[in-house]
């Protein structure tokens, strides 16, 4: 039995099994995802208060397709499915799903029956996000439809003896606009959860099974001092103290001050064992004379690793490695029949010299607003916690053509004042990311009486959710005159500031 009121989601492959938790989650309910294969025993031993079954790329009577144990309904246990999981419910009570001429895929209107416990105070329409081209044809016996839609006769049904429910759209998706509240009425009508489980909890949790998994062992982490290695590294600092030693390899392309105050922040406040490489000079003659984009990335990330490298040998025996990884970084769901929707590294590779018998990545599950909540749970600063997007390979990819020191200061220095600008007038949590560029162009400027022929800074504000689509961020002008003429005067050899006004696409956030 567990201390927690818990819901078990049952990952049947598909693309949100993540979302539900963390949906589910959102209601201070803690959640656990576990394989389909999962047995009743073991299910019925930890003592769930719910069990949802995912969706899923299957079609249900396809040889392959991922089947549920018929034990699971003898539980007692409250199950909801949704999508693949609603078509499994209906395939194995006995009803019947058929493939239908016509897809239904996003945004879709549905009425809803108001009696039903999942669709209390949501009124009777409402819009829904469906993907789908199976449905179910015909109801299992004491099955009744509580919803449709124009071309779904059975949008969701449920038995109320049982406890079984079952919706064929995505409630965990934005678009499903009462979807919050048909999981809550799940979570707090059907299953009776309180809703007492806090990140503080995950942060307990997590530090308690680090400490019972790691033991005396060592643990080294790779500090970027970006949000997310910063959070796992606390973390596991708090289960296993000075058997952390965290490396932070300084290249020298941070923003301005910004290697100084990750170490204060991590040797100070939270006396880590922590190594500050610095390898400007390292960083920048492998750079000079390279202008390429793409060989600059590849240089920064094969020259980190072998610092990270290097250092680790210094060390002796480490047993595990930390990494940073959260949810949107992880490839495939935990059951590897889900559809691979993209490749993602964190440190741009695993160090290839040093062996770990495992890799522990606490935040694995975690989407990056929950990963700001653990790291202000566990007490990291502001400056660190809501630290903007900042790429690996730093300012490098924000000087266009080559790199050297004395561009890297000029840089440093504009975009520092780029920033305390936006901070002054408030809207840093407002604008997603903005930055300073140190552009290839020098052009011809008067200042004093006295002609000058120097750089033109590019400043870059874009405004995303999710960082693959941007629009430019629309900053008053008064702020910008007042941006521009800050820097010109402030920062020697910059004499033209220009504000980037595209989106992503056709440009990209940064500008290589
Ligand atoms: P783009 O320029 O592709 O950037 O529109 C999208 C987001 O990704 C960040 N970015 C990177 N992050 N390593 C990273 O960790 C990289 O090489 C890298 N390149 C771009 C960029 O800052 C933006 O937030």
């Amino acid at each position: 039995m567990m201390k927690n009121e818990a819901i078990l989601i049952l990952d049947f492959g598909g693309q949100y099994s993540q979302l539900i938790a963390r949906r589910v989650r959102d209601c201070n309910v803690y959640c656990e995802i576990k394989s389909y294969k999962m047995s009743a025993e073991e299910i019925q031993k930890r003592g769930y208060k719910g069990i949802i079954f995912s969706g899923g790329p299957n079609s249900v009577y396809s040889n392959n397709a991922p089947k549920c144990n018929a034990e699971l309904f003898n539980l007692n246990i409250p199950i909801l499915g949704i999508c693949y999981g609603a078509q499994l419910i209906a395939v194995t009570l006995g009803g019947k799903v058929d493939n239908s001429q016509v897809k239904e895929y996003g945004n879709t209107s549905v009425t809803y029956n108001g009696d039903s416990l999942l669709f209390q105070g949501i009124g009777t329409v409402g819009v829904t996000w469906m993907s789908h081209t199976d449905y179910i044809s015909a109801l299992p016996d004491g099955f009744i439809a509580t919803a449709t839609t124009e071309n779904c006769p059975v949008a969701a049904m449920e038995h109320i003896e049982k406890k079984v429910f079952a919706l064929q759209f995505h409630p965990e998706v934005e678009h499903s606009i009462a979807g919050n509240h048909i999981l809550k009425n799940y979570l707090y009508q059907v299953c009776g959860c309180k809703g007492n489980w806090k990140m503080d909890s995950f942060v307990k949790e997590s530090i308690e099974s680090i400490k019972k998994q790691i033991g005396n062992k060592k643990v080294l982490c790779a500090l970027s001092g970006g949000v997310d290695s910063s959070v796992a590294a606390c973390i596991v600092h708090r289960a296993i103290g000075k058997n952390l030693t965290c490396i932070f390899v300084d290249h020298g392309l941070l923003r301005k001050n910004e290697g100084d105050d990750v170490e204060r922040v991590f040797r100070e406040q939270f006396d880590m064992n922590l190594i500050r490489v610095n390898a400007q000079e390292r960083f920048l003659s492998k750079l000079k004379d390279v202008t390429d984009p793409e060989t600059k990335r590849k240089i920064i990330g094969e020259e980190f690793i072998r610092v990270f490298e290097e250092e680790a040998k210094k060390i002796g025996h480490v047993d595990y490695l930390c990494q940073g990884t959260i949810y949107p970084d992880v490839v495939e769901s935990g059951i590897g029949d889900s559809a691979v929707i993209k490749s993602h590294h964190n440190v741009g590779g695993l160090p290839k010299d040093v062996n770990f018998s495992g890799i522990i990545e606490p935040l694995r599950d975690l989407f990056k607003d929950e990963v700001r909540k653990v790291g202000t749970e566990l007490g990291i600063p502001g400056i660190l916690v809501w630290r903007q997007p900042f790429p690996g390979p730093g300012l490098a990819i924000r000087i266009l053509g080559e790199i050297t020191k004395e561009k890297l200061d000029i840089l440093k220095d504009a975009d520092a004042i780029f920033r305390e600008e936006i901070i002054n007038a408030g809207l840093e949590r407002d604008i997603n990311q903005y930055f300073a560029v140190l552009t290839g162009i020098k052009s011809v400027g008067v200042m004093g009486d006295f002609r000058t022929y120097d750089y033109t800074v590019a400043l870059r504000a874009v405004s995303t959710t999710d960082f693959m689509t941007a629009d430019w961020a629309r900053i008053d002008y008064e702020l910008l005159g007042k941006i521009s003429s800050r820097i010109v005067n402030e920062v020697k050899h910059v004499n033209r500031i220009v504000y980037d006004i595209t989106s992503k696409p056709p440009a990209t956030i940064e500008f290589e």
